[in-house]
């Protein structure tokens, strides 16, 4: 592989061609196959990829997303079905020969198109795909990836409702699930079976915030003939799990990307083999079970999509003084961009520079009654809502063993050292975050009374 000039085969496509050397996801490739070089190559390649910094907005912004009409935004397409000047074209199309032709909107439209390019853009894959939920995005990947007698290894910590699809619907298409400690890479690696066909996580695990240590789950998954799915809700543009080696990248559009609460949504991102397989028309999972996402919400979620990178860093910026003043007055705070947590190193390592840490964080309050005492008042006090769900302009608390994870077994709970008194914060986009926090004090304070 020639990595300063040549073309990056991974990223091919018509809309998306970058140089070897452009593409962080081909500089691993290179790095490993060059593992027996000697060191000065080593240091030249490291050279490399550390001088590269793979930026999602920045690959947002360089789309040109003018319509034939010269408006600033892609035309809305508001038809199920398109049609052919000639017969043969509409077979072809069927066979997937044919450039620039639509069929028919379950399988694609224009306007989910342009969010897919700007989803592909935003993760440097080949390509995306729209879904009306994010659960709608979660179960099509998996299914897609398995048949009767294979096995899948998940984190035992993920979104309630991927927690309840593993552990009680998959099974009933003869797919076994075990569930692990993702913090343990050997545990992965003792559960990997024979038909062992993926390996699943979050990338920010909900709602422990834990972080999964993508490159060596690639490895993991790759040595062992299995592919890596990763769930990254929480972190969108902060990581990019496909530069980091997963296969597919899945997101709930509903919270930070598309970040207004008006609809639910969501993405799947892979190659342009992988998606054109997705929806093949004989036996494609998302073709055939149909959850694509409607072109209206398509299109908006697009215009929110361009303003992603700077509600990140603000979320992330006011997460962190939250965090900080939570230290000051000792409350029981999780949050990764400190020092003192557990995957702080981590998440530097394989974070995209620029976007913060992330804004979610939980604080502990011990008991599930006390929770709930807290999170009534600091909504009266109006710190924001309590509501489930991330990624909004406000901020939204909940209880999460009592909500989102409500699906997970409270013994499992326990295991995955999940308090019943934990309250999840989606930080939203507030100006004067220190009254927030004098907010939330007091309301610690008088839940006491
Ligand atoms: C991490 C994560 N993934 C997936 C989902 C499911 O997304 P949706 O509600 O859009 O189906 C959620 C929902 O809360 C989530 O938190």
């Amino acid at each position: 592989m020639n990595l300063l000039t040549n073309t990056c085969k991974l990223c091919v496509s018509e809309k998306n061609v970058r140089k070897n050397s452009e593409c962080s996801r081909n500089i691993r490739n290179f790095a490993k196959e060059i593992e027996t070089e000697n060191e000065t190559n080593k240091i030249i390649i490291y050279i490399i990829y550390t001088m590269k910094k793979f930026d999602p907005a920045t690959n947002i912004q360089k789309l040109d997303g003018r319509d034939p009409f010269r408006g600033v935004n892609p035309s809305i397409s508001d038809s199920a079905t398109f049609a052919f000047e000639k017969a043969h074209l509409m077979t072809d199309t069927f066979h997937g020969e044919t450039e620039g032709y639509f069929l028919y909107s379950r399988h694609w439209n224009p306007s989910n198109m342009a969010l897919c390019n700007a989803l592909a853009a935003m993760e440097g894959t080949e390509a995306a795909w729209v879904t009306g939920s994010g659960m709608a995005a979660i179960t099509c990947a998996l299914l897609h990836e398995v048949k009767q007698g294979d096995h899948i290894v998940s984190s035992m910590t993920t979104y309630g409702g991927t927690f309840a699809f593993l552990s009680n619907y998959i099974k009933k298409w003869g797919v076994e699930v075990s569930f692990v400690n993702f913090q343990d890479l050997d545990a992965v690696r003792k559960a990997i079976r024979p038909n062992t066909k993926v390996l699943y996580t979050e990338t920010m695990n909900n709602p422990l915030l834990r972080i999964a240590n993508i490159p060596e789950l690639s490895k993991i998954a790759h040595e062992n003939g299995a592919r890596l799915l990763v769930d990254n809700t929480f972190t969108p543009m902060i990581f990019s799990p496909y530069q980091l080696g997963a296969d597919v990248v899945v997101y709930s559009m509903t919270k930070f990307i598309n970040g207004k609460n008006d609809c639910v949504a969501g993405a799947i991102c892979g190659t342009q083999e992988y998606i054109n397989s997705l929806i093949d028309v004989n036996d494609g999972t998302a073709m055939l079970l149909g959850p694509v996402l409607d072109p209206m919400r398509s299109s908006s979620i697009l215009k929110n999509l361009h303003t992603l990178h700077i509600r990140m860093q603000k979320h992330s910026e006011n997460a962190m003084y939250l965090a900080k003043r939570f230290k000051e007055v000792g409350f029981k705070y999780n949050y990764p961009g400190l020092e003192e947590h557990v995957d702080h190193e981590l998440f530097k390592s394989m974070m995209n520079p620029g976007y913060g840490f992330g804004g979610m964080i939980s604080i502990d309050m011990e008991t599930a009654d006390a929770a709930s005492k807290i999170m009534e008042i600091m909504q009266d006090k109006g710190v924001g809502y309590l509501a489930v769900s991330l990624g909004y302009f406000k901020t939204l608390f909940s209880n999460s063993g009592k909500s989102t994870s409500s699906e997970v077994p409270e013994e499992l709970q326990k295991e995955m050292g999940m308090s019943e008194g934990l309250i999840r914060f989606s930080v939203g986009l507030d100006n004067d975050i220190e009254r927030t926090f004098q907010l939330i004090a007091e309301a610690v304070e008088e839940s006491k009374k």
